[in-house]
């Protein structure tokens, strides 16, 4: 009655919703730290758009995203038909998965990163070949030793989540250098706003060289939409092409594509957001060292920081007192906790919470 190849799947675990959280602890005030949102809201022009568009929900949405498609490829100066939308970047790991390997193929990707990448491979029967972090990093020079003829997809998270650590671009240049013509390399920078570091890997670059590549990336973190599920993919037309026929035909909701096209020309809105990010970083690692714990550099919206007693139970301590952070169980990370960058007034709730959990 039911497909065998489930039974072997640890359904995704998101963070829990703030309204549960209040109605279960009886909290009047929570605070949601936990999957990597943007806390100033989304952005106000996308609110607006989302507001003119709503009357004509009784459509069908625009099944190709014309207008934010045309819009996309002038801000990031490629071809339109370099695009590819999905609903959430969630969905297009799922179309490549299904676009470019059969069942029984395998996929590479790292132990500790974002767990879609294992949980859809097995939904679709791929084999996951996952590979230890080497010093909290992608260890790419491993994953490349051990390509084999059954690897057809390599999926790299770039800033690595739930780490926030990234592979710069020499690594990343060796690791694509004489790769096999078969492989798609996959790098998902649902993080790159957050992204200031110098070597960090322009990989349009490689798309437009030709290379087997795909980048994923998301309108839910910096732009926050995340409630509305967009998220878009960058390679060559022809792999766009074989994507495009797995691809669902209205994948991506009306509401989503309007709030993304409006949401693209909020430069002040993704400049308040980075400002908020980088200053919160900052404020959180200080408060780290000051309680005597081991931080992860990151170059995301997150820090993973490691606690002396188990992660779970720090994490159940903070939701008693409002605060919503990640244990990292699920990652084997048992000893550590992440935490997202909040405002100002959350990272400061969080601090003075963990203190006293501590
Ligand atoms: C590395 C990574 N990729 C993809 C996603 C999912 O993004 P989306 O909301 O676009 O599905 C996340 C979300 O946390 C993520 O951390």
């Amino acid at each position: 009655m039911v497909n065998n190849r489930i039974l072997e799947i640890t359904p995704y675990q998101p963070g829990k919703p703030i309204e549960e959280v209040k109605r279960q602890l009886g909290l009047s005030k929570v605070i949601k730290l936990a999957s990597n949102e943007n806390p100033l809201g989304p952005s106000p022009k996308a609110l607006r758009a989302i507001q003119k568009a709503l009357p004509k929900i009784n459509r069908y949405p625009e099944g190709s995203c014309y207008y934010l498609r045309q819009r996309l490829s002038r801000h990031l100066k490629v071809n339109p038909r370099n695009l590819i939308f999905g609903n959430g970047s969630d969905e297009l790991i799922d179309i490549i998965i299904k676009a470019f390997s059969c069942p029984r193929d395998e996929i590479m990707t790292a132990e500790a990163t974002f767990l879609e990448y294992k949980i859809i491979a097995q939904q679709n029967g791929r084999r996951p070949k996952m590979f230890p972090l080497r010093g909290f990093r992608y260890d790419l020079s491993a994953m490349k030793q051990a390509l084999n003829k059954r690897v057809k997809v390599v999926f790299i998270a770039n800033p690595n989540n739930p780490t926030g650590t990234y592979v710069d671009k020499k690594e990343v240049e060796s690791f694509l250098r004489d790769i096999p013509k078969d492989v798609i390399v996959v790098f998902d920078e649902a993080y790159f706003e957050f992204v200031k570091e110098k070597d960090f890997p322009e990989t349009i670059r490689y798309v437009k060289e030709g290379k087997n590549v795909i980048i994923l990336r998301t309108f839910s973190k910096i732009y926050g939409l995340a409630g509305l599920r967009i998220g878009y993919g960058i390679a060559s037309p022809e792999l766009v092409g074989y994507m495009e026929r797995v691809r669902q035909p209205f994948n991506v909701n009306s509401l989503a594509q309007e709030a993304a096209l409006a949401a693209l020309s909020d430069t002040a809105f993704v400049r308040k957001s980075q400002a908020l990010v980088w200053e919160g970083k900052r404020y959180l690692l200080r408060h780290f060292e000051q309680l005597g714990l081991e931080a992860i550099y990151s170059a995301a919206n997150f820090i993973l920081f490691k606690v002396n007693k188990d992660g779970l139970t720090i994490s159940q301590e903070l939701l008693k007192r409002g605060v919503i952070v990640r244990d990292m169980c699920q990652y084997g990370l048992k000893d550590y906790v992440r935490v997202t960058v909040g405002t100002k007034q959350e990272n400061e709730k969080f601090v003075e919470a963990l203190r006293k959990v501590l």
